[in-house]
């Protein structure tokens, strides 16, 4: 598009109606918002009858110790059952739960929700059988493929956290992660498929255990593996364990237990703003409800005759909560997909739309506008007609990108559902009603009902409408993140400290309120980047770059990036003794990161300079860099320590060294 189309758009005051027949039929309606504003609890309460309870709860909400919730006190469920069981009890024990699709053309297989119990129930066993006991840790490792599911539900079952480790994270990342958590076991695969070549899984995870036991003294006794490739894999016959020589001659009958409503259901790590990633911890009875209601509400979801796509990896928290735990507690039908979006050819995702005729789509903003840049042939070629309704998750969606797809892949019928929500937050917090709300170009709208929000100053004052500030939930709600794991300090800290006063939930946000009162999220207001809508530290980045032998001083910017959102920008001071560095200098701390990290924290660009801008206090001045990385002028530099220093900077770059 061009600039000019982009500057119209950005002034667009284009309103989208629900469409008539949708309204009509809506799961959830205007006075929705009202009723749960006059009695959250019993808004709530209501919320949670979605789920089957051994046990109903005798309090809906206990936050007399605040910021520790307590919800639907002394209820008892389990998740899996929710997700699984109920839905064969019920007689739909045929009805497809995945449509699994495998990146290779052709190898894909759909799941009922009876074999599905019976997968499950295999699993169970399987982990039962290698030690595993309700409250121990699972990790998880493994590519975008029924076992995952499978794993993540048998772990529920039976009362064992999972923490799921995104696949594209390294070895060392993984095995923190596998230390703090203290995980028993690991389940992985030999690997799967990315841009049509197989990629390892296990050799990480046997780097990631070695690491986790020389480095942090801790053991992960068993490794269970799916083969997925059929590539080559180390084995140690101690550790390690085949899928199809355990699960897959495990019995398919496993007699589940309830679990306490705060029973602990899973681990996500996230990036906050120092190095250590943080272990964002969530229970079940809350956090199943808030996933079952947000997926009815905000998709408004026809369990009967919908077919549902997310296209998220469930390594985010993304595919725990709608690919995982709100579909499947919904009983929906939905598609997983194990590959890239372009893998055969560019069109892959919109040939799997035609193909299982779904009706609902979620994705993010990244993949949007990178399918913009392709053109809009390569959806059009495709029949897109079954879609109702389109998701947008992850970072600010622009107005353009946001009219290409209701346009282009939406064919000008669907509502757009621009979802804001976080790891933390464990379910949509904001968001459009499609059959209820007028569709805004680039807002997320407001609080869905039962969610408290608002954009406030620095002060705690809440913004008048046409003013940004700091977004917060100024109410608890069902699937809020109950601690960070092993450090209720840093919860208190990170999310409560700023307004503890009020006693709001500080998202890390900051927002705007238009001139009707509707949000626009604008981004972290941390050291926090958004890549592809993916969270990153920047001092988690740096800190790799430090660890790299030639490397002095590292400084990590987000800078805008027209694809990406963001994306990751170093600087970096070089030892004296690495004198340049080396031709392939840039290069290899770009691998020194992937190495550390992951591929997607690999920085776009890399600088070498002899200084970095820091205030007479040593803080790295970042806003500086900013403008460097955008090649804007460089602004204010009266309190920098030494204002020369940027044209330093400047020099250095502009001849080329
Ligand atoms: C950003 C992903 C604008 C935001 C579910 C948030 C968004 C962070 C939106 C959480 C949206 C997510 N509009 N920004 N619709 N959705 N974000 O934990 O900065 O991976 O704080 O959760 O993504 O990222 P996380």
């Amino acid at each position: 598009m061009s600039d000019e189309t982009l500057s119209n758009l950005l002034k667009e005051d284009r309103r989208f109606e629900p469409p008539a027949d949708l309204a009509a039929d809506a799961n959830l309606t205007e006075e929705a918002y009202a009723r749960a504003a006059s009695d959250r609890e019993a808004f709530w309460a209501e919320q949670a009858e979605r789920l089957d309870w051994t046990q109903t709860w005798d309090r809906v909400l206990d936050w007399t110790d605040p910021p520790f919730a307590k919800w639907y006190v002394g209820g008892r469920l389990n998740a899996a059952y929710n997700c699984v069981d109920r839905h064969v009890e019920a007689g739909r024990g045929d009805k497809v739960a995945i449509h699994w699709v495998g990146e290779p053309v052709d190898d894909k297989r759909s799941i009922t929700y009876a074999e599905l119990q019976a997968e499950v129930s295999q699993a169970a066993n399987t982990l039962t059988e290698l030690g595993v006991g309700a409250g121990d840790r699972v990790a998880i490792y493994m590519p975008m493929i029924p076992e995952a599911v499978v794993t993540m539900l048998a772990c529920a079952r039976i009362g064992a956290p999972h923490t799921v480790v995104f696949g594209g994270f390294s070895s060392d990342a993984l095995a923190s992660r596998l230390t703090d958590c203290q995980a028993k076991v690991v389940v992985t695969a030999d690997g799967g498929y990315r841009r049509g070549a197989p990629s390892a899984l296990k050799p990480a995870v046997d780097e990631a255990r070695a690491k986790a036991a020389d480095r942090d003294g801790h053991t992960v006794e068993k490794v269970l593996v799916v083969r997925r490739t059929g590539q080559e894999v180390e084995w140690d016959d101690a550790v390690d364990v085949w899928w199809h020589e355990s699960v897959a001659q495990a019995p398919t009958e496993h007699q589940w237990e309830a679990f306490d409503s705060e029973h602990p259901l899973y681990v996500m790590y996230t990036s906050g703003t120092t190095g250590k990633p943080k272990g964002i911890l969530h229970t079940t009875g809350g956090y199943l409800t808030g996933c079952a209601y947000t997926h009815w509400a905000v998709f408004d979801l026809k369990p009967e005759t919908d077919v549902y796509w997310c296209t998220a990896d469930i390594g985010w928290v993304t595919g725990h909560s709608y690919i995982v735990y709100g579909p499947l507690a919904n009983g929906a039908t939905q598609v997983l997909y194990e590959g890239t979006p372009d893998s055969p050819e560019k069109g892959r995702w919109w040939q799997i739309i035609e193909e299982y005729g779904v009706t609902i789509f979620y994705t993010a903003p990244t993949a949007i506008r990178s399918f913009m840049k392709q053109g809009r042939e390569i959806p059009d070629a495709r029949d897109l007609s079954t879609l109702r309704v389109l998701g947008s998750v992850g970072e600010p969606i622009n107005p353009e990108a946001y009219v290409w797809y209701r346009e282009v892949v939406g064919g000008g019928r669907t509502p757009v559902v621009d979802t804001w929500w976080q790891t933390e937050t464990g379910s949509i917090m904001i968001s459009p009603l499609p059959g209820v709300t007028h569709g805004k170009p680039g807002s997320a709208m407001i609080p869905i009902p039962g969610i408290s929000a608002d954009v406030v100053t620095e002060e705690g004052q809440s913004v008048p409408n046409g003013s940004g500030g700091y977004l917060v939930l100024t109410e608890p709600w069902p699937s809020m993140l109950r601690t960070i794991w092993g450090d209720d300090q840093r919860f208190k800290d990170t999310y409560w400290s700023r307004y503890a006063q009020q006693g709001w939930y500080f998202a890390g946000d900051g927002a705007k309120k238009d001139d009707d009162g509707d949000l626009w999220v604008l981004g972290r207001v941390d050291d926090v980047m958004n890549v592809s809508g993916h969270r990153l530290s920047t001092t988690e980045i740096e800190s790799a770059l430090v660890s790299h032998p030639k490397v002095a001083e590292a400084a990590v910017v987000g800078a805008q990036d027209p694809d990406t959102g963001q994306a990751v920008c170093a600087f970096v001071i070089l030892r004296d003794e690495a004198g340049d560095g080396g031709d392939d200098i840039v290069e290899e701390l770009r691998n020194h990161v992937r190495k550390e990290i992951g591929a997607i924290a690999k920085p776009r660009q890399i600088m070498v300079v002899p200084e970095l801008p820091k205030t007479r206090s040593g803080k790295i001045m970042r806003r500086l860099l900013r403008d460097v990385a955008e090649h804007r002028e460089v602004g204010d530099v009266t309190t920098l320590a030494d204002s020369t220093v940027m044209d330093l900077i400047s020099g250095k770059l502009t001849s080329g060294k």
